[in-house]
């Protein structure tokens, strides 16, 4: 048997990293794809941001942070057999930080420092880039303990689907902006804070914010940039660290659009950025797509079939349906030209520079209980 297009793509990795625009199925496509690589037989872990309430209610997700592992016979009752293991858990982006400083700090008491400095609050849950980055973070502990075989990403819905990529960078940006390093250093060699220490420029406005604040306000803000950046040994370069292992072969890019310009655009800009870091997207799954309504049938046809199946007698109905049949093949032919057009452009969309490309059709309703995420999944298979 020739080996399929989804068990090539998860030949040789151990995490699928689910990208895309706002809203287009991210959340969904990633619960498939890790179902159907349990269906394949591997342990798989899926990281989910913000699963549908609907749906982790129904896969016995409850809000808690804690790896659950999915009962088997939940999908095998829709005629789905796992061969190896489904879990899923949802990412605390606050608890992933706070793991990372009791591991890291140099001391318990460093790390309750920490825990308890008011910006520390802000940073962990706040900052841009947090989540995302905790995201990765957590992914990196999990493959070191190796009970999962495979990760399934599912990235937290941002308005920019780039900045996921961006994530650690960011976060370092803003902790480790100039002004922090000025603040700190000053702070570092007396021990409490020193305006007289810094560059003259720097101390006016610090001086100011002092006069708003109250100095107690830089003290705390100071403390807590050099307690971080000793906690990381270099902040800085774990990031980079982390943001490099998203880089290796055994990760994969899998993008989520629609057939929306829109969508598709956010994909091209995301495979776009991947090729700048010479790597490639792995898997464009096309979502929610409309089904082909095929050719109308003849009228008299039509009304035959809709007697046979007891559909109430109404002169004007197989009219109507026709008309409807039209509107959903405009509908349709539509979003076919969108997407024709969208990978007939230049760049890293163009048809043929992705590897993989599966449609999964949109569903009269959303994807909310495991029959309809069992459907999902055999899109994939
Ligand atoms: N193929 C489909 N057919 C019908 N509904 C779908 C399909 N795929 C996803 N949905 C529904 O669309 C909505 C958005 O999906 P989902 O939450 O997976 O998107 P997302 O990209 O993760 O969104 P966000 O960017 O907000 O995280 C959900 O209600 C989901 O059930
Ligand atoms: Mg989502």
């Amino acid at each position: 048997m020739p080996e399929s297009g989804f068990t090539r793509l998860l030949r040789g990795r151990r995490v699928l990293v689910v990208a895309g625009a706002g809203g287009v199925g991210k959340t969904t496509v990633a619960a498939a794809l890790g179902l159907a690589a349990a269906a394949r037989g591997l342990r798989v872990l899926c990281l989910t941001i913000d699963p549908a309430k609907r749906l982790s209610d129904r896969l016995g997700v409850d809000g808690k942070a804690a790896d659950h592992a999915v009962d088997p016979a939940t999908f095998a009752a829709e005629g789905l057999i796992l061969k190896g293991e489904f879990s899923v858990t949802m990412l605390d982006t606050k608890r992933t930080f706070d793991d990372l400083v009791r591991r890291h700090a140099s001391s318990p008491e460093a790390a309750a420092r920490i825990l308890s400095n008011e910006f520390y609050e802000y940073v962990s849950t706040q900052l841009a880039g947090t989540q995302a980055y905790m995201a990765m973070e957590k992914v990196r502990s999990v493959l070191e303990d190796g009970r999962y075989d495979l990760i399934v990403l599912d990235t937290p819905p941002t308005s920019d689907a780039l900045d996921f990529l961006d994530a650690p960078a960011r976060l370092i940006e803003t902790l480790d902006s100039a002004a922090l390093r000025w603040l700190s250093e000053a702070f570092a060699r007396s021990g409490r804070l020193s305006l007289n220490l810094m560059a003259r420029g720097m101390a006016l406005v610090l001086r100011a914010i002092a006069r708003l604040t109250g100095r107690r306000f830089l003290e705390r803000l100071a403390e807590f940039v050099t307690e971080v950046n000793e906690l990381f040994g270099g902040f800085r370069e774990r990031a980079e660290r982390v943001a490099r292992a998203f880089r290796g072969p055994d990760f994969a890019y899998v993008l989520v659009a629609t057939k929306a310009s829109e969508a598709l655009d956010e994909a091209r800009f995301f495979a776009e950025r991947l090729e700048r870091l010479g790597m490639r997207a792995d898997a464009l799954i096309v979502n929610r797509a409309r089904v082909d309504p095929g050719e109308p049938p003849a009228e008299d046809t039509l009304e035959a079939f809709l007697v046979a199946r007891g559909v109430p007698h109404d002169d004007t109905l197989a009219a109507r349906v026709l008309v409807a049949q039209g509107e959903e093949a405009a509908a349709f032919a539509y979003e076919q030209g969108v997407l024709r057009t969208e990978l007939s452009r230049e760049g890293a969309l163009a048809a043929g520079r992705i590897p993989l490309s599966i449609e999964i059709p949109a569903f009269a309703e959303s994807v909310h209980d495991v029959a309809a995420l069992v459907a999902v999944c055999r899109h994939l298979l």
